[in-house]
């Protein structure tokens, strides 16, 4: 097995391959001066099991076009298999046709790495109205989960919390996570109007006054999400807010507009290479590609 990757996610990558015993080979990837892309791999393929770790962030259209100019390339080498592990898996939210006339993003990523690689493995992907990712892909493909590995760590780390889920979507992490500590849980209804501007309101209330509120959502993208569950616990007289996202895309000026809406803390796993990394999702990927025959 060789341990690759296309750029984002070296670190995961690199511990991956230490963890497993296997070689890590980077890969070269660079523009001609007409903006073509040029890619090279640097070791021997033939024969071997390929995996490319890959988040899609940042650069999420980049980030598509090198894993499949990196899988074509890989086979065209004679690799026996190419497993992507794209611990975040970007435009799974565009999921439907809001409106007339849009593309339904998740379909089309989807189709493309149908074509390009033997098998997928993700982390907490964005399914909301879709029951499985067998909903759109049609090699295997794995969705693994950091509820564990946030329960441990809010567990280890914050006393007397209780867990707030923005959204319905979120509440499977929260009350997971809620049940897992032994604390309470509760959940916000989400009404979003745009990219950038959502309205949260409570549909079942628990007690926050003096409480170390900890909000758990799958994405925090500009930050609107936690931001307006964040001034609900400040409204409540939380005694501290912290916000923990699987995939911190934290985008535009997230961080600013969270602490001012009273985040206290803001902690993300490694899904995303970030300064606010806390939680380690290697094993999760390791044990996985072990069980990869
Ligand atoms: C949406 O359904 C997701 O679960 C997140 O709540 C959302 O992507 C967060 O986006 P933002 O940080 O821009 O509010």
């Amino acid at each position: 097995m060789i341990i690759t990757s296309c750029g984002n996610s070296q670190g995961i990558a690199k511990n991956i391959a230490r963890r497993l015993k296997a070689e890590y080979s980077s890969i070269t990837i660079a523009s001609f001066p007409d903006g073509d892309i040029y890619l090279k791999f640097n070791t021997i393929l033939k024969g071997k099991r390929i995996v490319i770790v890959q988040s899609f962030q940042p650069h999420p259209d980049m980030s598509l076009f090198d894993i499949i100019f990196a899988a074509e390339t890989a086979k065209d080498l004679g690799a026996k298999k190419v497993i992507l592990v794209a611990p975040y898996l970007a435009y799974m939210r565009q999921d439907k046709r809001f409106n007339a006339g849009e593309a339904i993003s998740s379909r089309i990523m989807a189709k493309l790495l149908n074509n390009s690689i033997d098998k997928i493995i993700t982390i907490d992907s964005h399914i909301h109205r879709y029951k499985s990712l067998k909903d759109v892909f049609t090699i295997p493909a794995k969705n693994l989960t950091a509820n564990s590995l946030i329960a441990d760590y809010i567990k280890k780390k914050i006393k007397n919390s209780v867990i707030i889920g923005p959204d319905w979507e979120s509440y499977q992490w929260a009350e997971f996570i809620a049940k897992k500590i032994g604390v309470d849980s509760t959940v916000l209804e989400k009404t979003r109007f745009s990219s950038r501007k959502v309205k949260v309101k409570v549909l079942k209330p628990v007690l926050i006054k003096g409480k170390n509120v900890v909000i758990v959502d799958d994405i925090i993208s500009t930050g609107h999400t936690i931001a307006e569950a964040a001034k609900h616990a400040r409204n409540m007289k939380a005694k501290s807010i912290t916000a923990i996202g699987v995939h911190g895309l934290l985008v535009e000026n997230a961080m600013d507009k969270m602490k001012k809406s009273g985040v206290t803390k803001i902690i993300t796993t490694n899904c995303i290479e970030h300064k606010t990394n806390k939680i380690d999702v290697t094993s999760l990927l390791v044990d996985e590609l072990k069980r990869d025959k």
